[in-house]
């Protein structure tokens, strides 16, 4: 098939960073792989065990397009206490993924600007491109937290949409409630909609991570089971907003119904399990990784202490992120270049979901590259 006969759509998005890396990434053997967007253990037994037993009841059809009733109710339930809203409305979709998908589609009309502080998750990007809006860009380098007086100049008749996410992808940011209360009442002032990427929640070392959802009602808060139970490859997500933005999440869920259709419906049951499962011993062992990997390379590297999710975000010494992590491939360690999430090629992104050991053996090599 001729190039020419695709949708000028495609022209839009750019994968090609990440498929450079991965490229040389299948040449290594047993590398250091610092590379995963997804935490090193199993999925909790208990949750293995109901989507099994969904499997066996019969839950293997379509469930409902905006996603199983009772699941449903109990977030509802469990966000209306946290967040202090009656009876929020909640969709749950593939992934959250899946949620920003609708989210955009629902929202953006081409030329529609969307503020989204760099660095920033690679689906904002690639997405809003894709359907003809205009990302704006707002640095949040050296110290990644929330650019407030950026956001604020960036602000145009054209704003549609501002993302906040925390804990933040690429550089473990959890941002202070003053942040969010900033942010939140900046938003307001220009009665624009919020869209808050949660998914790392349960991941917040230094105190639980606030909300942004509670500081203002147009928002929508997307978060997901994927990383907190890892069942990544299960798909589940789930998209929340006050009584106001009811008609947005009605529009999703008619896109989702010419689209996903449903979430897988088993897992949407298992979903519901998971809610009461209780994770946080494994969330204190992925602090101590955070401060493992923090320690052995902060003598040798610049970097922020995150506060949250798995990543550092890490300068490269001297040279452009591209040319350190082609060094660090070379060493058999396999990270990511900081401009696969960002408009600056200056840093690298370390994922330390992994065990303690090979935390050690790729921090060790990492740091002999600064010798060099
Ligand atoms: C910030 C952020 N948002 C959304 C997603 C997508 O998650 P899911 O696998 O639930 O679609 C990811 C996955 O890495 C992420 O890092």
């Amino acid at each position: 098939m001729c190039r020419d006969q695709l949708a000028d759509r495609t022209h839009r998005i750019d994968a090609s960073g990440i498929r450079r890396v991965f490229a040389l990434a299948a040449e290594l053997d047993n590398p250091v792989n610092f590379s995963i967007g997804q935490p090193d253990f199993d999925v909790p037994a208990p949750i293995k065990q109901a989507a099994i037993e969904a499997i066996e009841q019969g839950h293997n059809r379509y469930s409902q397009t905006a996603g199983d009733a009772l699941l449903r109710e109990a977030l509802s339930t469990s966000l209306g206490a946290e967040l202090g809203w009656k009876d929020p409305e909640v969709m749950i979709t593939s992934g959250v993924s899946g949620s920003l998908f609708l989210a955009f589609l629902a929202l953006i009309n081409p030329g529609d600007e969307v503020i989204i502080p760099d660095p920033y998750f690679v689906i904002y990007k690639q997405v809003i491109n894709m359907l003809g809006g205009v990302c704006v860009f707002v640095d949040s380098y050296p110290d990644f937290g929330l650019p407030l007086e950026k956001i604020s100049n960036a602000i145009s008749s054209r704003t549609k949409l501002i993302i906040v996410n925390s804990p933040c992808n690429p550089t473990g940011a959890v941002y202070s409630k003053e942040e969010l209360r900033s942010v939140a009442d900046l938003a307001r002032g220009h009665d624009i909609i919020l869209l808050s990427d949660e998914i790392y929640e349960q991941f917040s070392y230094d105190g639980a991570c606030p909300s942004l959802a509670q500081y203002y009602e147009k928002t929508l808060l997307l978060r997901g089971f994927g990383k907190a139970y890892a069942m990544t490859g299960w798909r589940m997500g789930y998209c929340a907003a006050h009584p106001c933005l009811k008609p947005i999440l009605e529009e999703m869920t008619k896109i989702q119904q010419y689209t996903f259709v449903c979430a897988p419906t088993p897992f949407q049951k298992a979903a519901i399990a998971a809610i009461s499962c209780d994770i946080s011993a494994l969330v204190a062992q992925y602090r101590r990784k955070r401060d493992l990997a923090h320690s052995l390379l902060r003598d040798r590297f610049e970097l922020a202490k995150p506060g949250g999710a798995f990543y550092l975000f890490v300068k490269a010494p001297d040279e452009l992120g591209t040319q350190f992590v082609e060094k660090a491939i070379a060493k058999n360690v396999l990270i990511l270049p900081g401009h696969i999430f960002s408009e600056r090629d200056t840093h690298f992104r370390l994922s330390y979901a992994t065990t303690d050991a090979e935390i050690e053996r790729g921090c060790d090599l990492l740091r002999s590259l600064c010798l060099q």
